[in-house]
């Protein structure tokens, strides 16, 4: 089991997922490093570091190891948005991620495909108790607050009815899934696989290597298929963005 939160590192690929959880923060002070403003302060009683990845694997990683050298952090949660890929799952469900994998990472014949060379995995686990409470306060958020957070006419058109928490492997890599076609080899390369993304198992990837314990949460706003870019940036300010704000509240509460 992981020590206490003692200072959290937030990360998220767009800046409609902090701007409420920037303003609800105390005590705030903001130092810019490598493009990127680290805000400072605190979170409902937790030391935090709100930050901005911007978007994809190289941007996640480049935050992720600025957060862990140089701000202190003792956990990091990534929060954002996917695309489903396991028919179960739908638009407004929430993916915790176990374990990530970068999808697009292909060293063959040099190594085993899906393999980070010289680390001898493919898979990174999430950190168990970390998620174990990220999780947790997702269910309590979609249990008790989603009413109240997501306006009726945003959950009307987005046809959240009782949206549900999963737990299981999110794939990530440097592309948008918008086909049915990319969509299928992805379910085929990885059984289990729940949703996609673009930056979570880089972030796993790092702090496996800083030895930092780590969570990644999704909100799924699309099907990774062709009606994917479809409302997007009205589903980040309507739905994921509020999401984000109740589930971090609620696991700060937790701690
Ligand atoms: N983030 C949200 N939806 C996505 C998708 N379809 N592909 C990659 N990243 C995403």
């Amino acid at each position: 089991m992981s020590q206490q939160i003692t200072r959290l590192g937030l990360v998220s690929a767009l800046h409609q997922e902090q701007a409420g959880l920037i303003e609800a923060m105390q005590g705030k002070q903001t130092v810019t490093r490598g493009m990127r403003d680290y805000v400072c302060g605190s979170l409902w009683g937790i030391e935090t570091v709100c930050v901005l990845s911007r978007i994809g694997k190289v941007a996640a990683a480049a935050t992720v190891a600025t957060l862990i050298e140089r701000f202190g952090v003792s956990h990091i949660v990534f929060t954002g948005v996917a695309g489903a890929v396991d028919s179960d799952v739908q638009i407004g469900d929430i993916v915790v991620a176990d374990a990530l994998v970068q999808h697009d990472i292909d060293a063959t014949p040099l190594f085993p495909r899906h393999e980070v060379p010289l680390l001898g995995q493919s898979h990174f686990a999430t950190d168990v108790h970390l998620t174990e409470m990220l999780a947790g306060a997702a269910n309590d958020f979609l249990g008790h607050d989603l009413d109240a957070s997501v306006p009726a006419q945003d959950r009307d058109r987005f046809r959240l009815s009782s949206p549900r928490v999963y737990r299981g492997l999110i794939a990530s890599g440097d592309q948008f899934i918008h086909t049915a076609q990319r969509h299928r080899e992805l379910k085929a390369a990885f059984p289990g696989l729940l949703a996609v993304e673009m930056e979570g198992a880089a972030v796993a990837q790092v702090c496996f290597e800083f030895g930092m314990p780590f969570s990644v949460i999704r909100t799924i706003s699309d099907g990774a298929n062709e009606a994917s870019p479809h409302d997007f940036m009205q589903f980040i300010d309507g739905v994921a963005a509020r999401y984000a704000f109740g589930t971090v509240k609620r696991l700060c509460a937790a701690r």
